[in-house]
């Protein structure tokens, strides 16, 4: 298998040894905060105490998936995030070919950081991919007051979680001059010349997933092969995910027919993904990321249909 390669170190250092305009797409699930993937974190977590991840209560008999609190990070962090992602930005943009697309998962509350330290960084906002799903984020009662103010909820329940896409700008005069001479600067549509959504009905990771990659923030095959796909206009090219924890993307990218380069610093989690890109790239063979169809993505059908009810809401709760 020569479509991949997997890197195991900090993804600066990485990307700075790459060649210029060499990388066609980048599709990345950053470390929201920095800090909950940060060596002290990440022990904690394992040790499964303490730090920024909470362990969410038991729900309804189900053991429930540790969460990244980002809601306790000081101004002062939400500042270094920013300026670390105008240093990520700056060593990126050379690599990436003009017209080169990055499609980054973010947070409500921090992706504002992110999508500023990027145009900073020299790349063009093209704007936010929904990946819709019930989250059990927000919606929370005024903390030790539930009783007192039983009507008041302190934040909007989450229902998505936004991919914030980036362009380098081009080079040539038109977009079409861009993909014939450099095969990037558009989206690859979908079947049937349908253009990509912004708005895509996901699910919970499935668990026949989460069975070969057992990373806290592992992102499921149907949503990230529909992405991963329309990243390269031409159908063809390298994607590189600099944050890749398990692999998905890159197993997401050999499946679509890319090839994939994937940085992880986490020794476990680097052997994580060693061990599941493939197993987890030749699952649903049919699912080629051309639709949103979501027969053999092995998520509940039962959720996808909610999610598809809350895109398009029967007439009698439209306004
Ligand atoms: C949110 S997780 C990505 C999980 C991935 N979406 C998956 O499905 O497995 C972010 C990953 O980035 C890694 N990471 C954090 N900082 C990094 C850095 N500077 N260079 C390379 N990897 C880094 C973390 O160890 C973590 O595994």
């Amino acid at each position: 298998m020569n479509r991949m390669k997997l890197i195991l170190g900090d993804c600066i250092s990485a990307i700075n040894g790459m060649k210029d305009d060499s990388i066609h797409g980048v599709c990345t699930d950053p470390p929201y905060g920095l800090v909950e993937f940060s060596p002290d974190e990440v022990a904690k977590l394992r040790m499964g105490k303490g730090g920024v991840w909470r362990l969410p209560p038991k729900w309804e008999g189900c053991e429930r998936r540790p969460l990244p609190r980002f809601s306790i990070l000081t101004q002062e962090q939400r500042q270094e995030i920013q300026a670390y992602f105008v240093q990520w930005a700056r060593v990126l943009l050379p690599k990436l070919r003009p017209g080169g697309h990055v499609l980054m998962a973010g947070n409500p509350v921090l992706q504002m950081y992110v999508q500023n330290a990027m145009v900073e960084g020299g790349f063009e906002n093209r704007g936010t991919v929904l990946r819709c799903y019930h989250g059990f984020r927000g919606g929370d009662r005024p903390k030790n007051a539930e009783r007192e103010f039983p009507d008041v909820c302190v934040t909007p329940r989450g229902n998505y979680e936004p991919w914030m896409l980036f362009r380098k700008p081009i080079a040539e005069h038109t977009v079409a001059a861009n993909l014939r001479k450099w095969g990037t600067g558009g989206l690859r549509m979908l079947a049937g010349g349908k253009p990509l959504p912004d708005v895509i009905p996901s699910f919970k990771t499935p668990n026949c997933e989460r069975e070969i990659a057992d990373h806290p923030s592992l992102k499921p095959q149907h949503f990230l092969r529909i992405v991963v796909r329309s990243l390269l206009p031409l159908g063809q090219g390298v994607i590189l995910d600099p944050f890749m924890g398990s692999g998905s993307t890159i197993a997401a990218a050999l499946a679509v027919g890319y090839e994939g380069i994937g940085i992880e610093m986490d020794k476990t989690f680097y052997s994580l993904a060693q061990k599941s890109v493939l197993p987890l790239s030749l699952l649903y063979p049919r699912l080629t990321g051309d639709s949103l169809d979501y027969a053999d993505a092995n998520g509940s059908a039962e959720e996808f249909h909610e999610q598809l009810l809350l895109l398009d809401p029967p007439a009698k709760y439209s306004m």
